[in-house]
């Protein structure tokens, strides 16, 4: 790809496990579109993924962090600023995790203990991020963050179970820090809400397959690939969106505004 948006641009992407995740190629855009990058994903995911692989592939150090760790997050964005050279323009939160569903536990009978740890790693360290990069002045003016959500914070999709919740929140996260960091540092701060897509996390919710060709159908574009969200992540790290801040983006193929499908209805 020749655009080169992200020339000059120093980014951190979280959620890299192996070649499905989102998060893996984003990293590939944005180094085909002129960027470097520090690649993060848990420790645990070091063992279990493929995220080495891509840091050969893309010349990106690999900076093990707990998203749920003020600890980790603080060497991560240090070790960051030091081996790229300057402060980050961009930073991809694309994490998630529901332990009630890991665990097969349905929405009328959770584990409470299990759903903080959810809202932990799929929210709140979407505040710690920018809360750490804020104390430690880590991220440039008109810098660019990004979560990626799932529209099930906004309607029903029962065996989403409390990831409904935890997006909802990491959501409101995006815009009350959206507010604060724009105020602080002209730092954008947006959720990108993506189609389903097939990947580990995406795969662990019952019901996958159905409800991908479902969403694949009422959408009249279709699902939004990871490609394609991928594409869409290079946009709004770029200069060309620096207006953009505080919005949920719907990269859904049209899904979220559609009412009935005929096509569905024929079936
Ligand atoms: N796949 C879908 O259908 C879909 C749809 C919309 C939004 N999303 C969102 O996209 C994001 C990426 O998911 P994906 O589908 O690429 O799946 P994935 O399983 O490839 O990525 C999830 C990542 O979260 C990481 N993670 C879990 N706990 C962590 C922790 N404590 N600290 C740091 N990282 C941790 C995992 O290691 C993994 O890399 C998630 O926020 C997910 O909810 C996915």
């Amino acid at each position: 790809m020749s655009h080169q948006l992200l020339a000059g641009k120093r980014g951190i992407i979280f959620g890299a496990l192996d070649e499905q995740s989102i998060a893996w190629k984003v990293a590939e855009r944005c180094v085909e579109a002129g960027a470097s990058i520090t690649l993060t994903n848990a420790p645990v995911a070091m063992r279990m993924g493929k995220i080495q692989e891509l840091g050969e592939k893309l010349n990106a150090q690999i900076i093990p962090a707990d998203a749920t760790s003020l600890e980790d997050l603080e060497n991560l964005f240090t070790q960051s600023i030091e081996i790229l050279g300057g402060k980050i323009d961009f930073v991809l939160h694309s994490i998630g995790m529901s332990v009630n569903v890991r665990k097969g536990k349905p929405y009328t009978d959770l584990n409470y203990e299990w759903m903080q740890k959810t809202m932990d790693i799929s929210a709140i360290s979407f505040h710690k991020v920018m809360q750490t990069g804020m104390k430690l002045d880590a991220i440039s003016e008109w810098g660019s963050v990004i979560g990626l959500t799932y529209i099930a914070a906004q309607r029903i999709f029962p065996d989403y179970s409390e990831m409904a919740e935890a997006k909802s929140m990491l959501e409101s996260i995006g815009r009350s820090f959206g507010y604060h960091y724009g105020i602080a540092k002209k730092v954008r701060v947006n959720t990108i809400s993506q189609s389903p897509t097939v990947t580990t996390a995406g795969s662990g919710i019952k019901g996958f397959s159905d409800f991908f060709s479902y969403a694949d159908k009422m959408s009249p574009l279709g699902n939004a690939s990871a490609d394609a969200c991928a594409d869409y992540c290079v946009v709004m790290f770029s200069d060309l969106t620096r207006m953009v801040t505080m919005q949920n983006l719907y990269h859904d193929g049209g899904f979220s505004n559609m009412g009935m499908s005929p096509a569905l209805l024929e079936e």
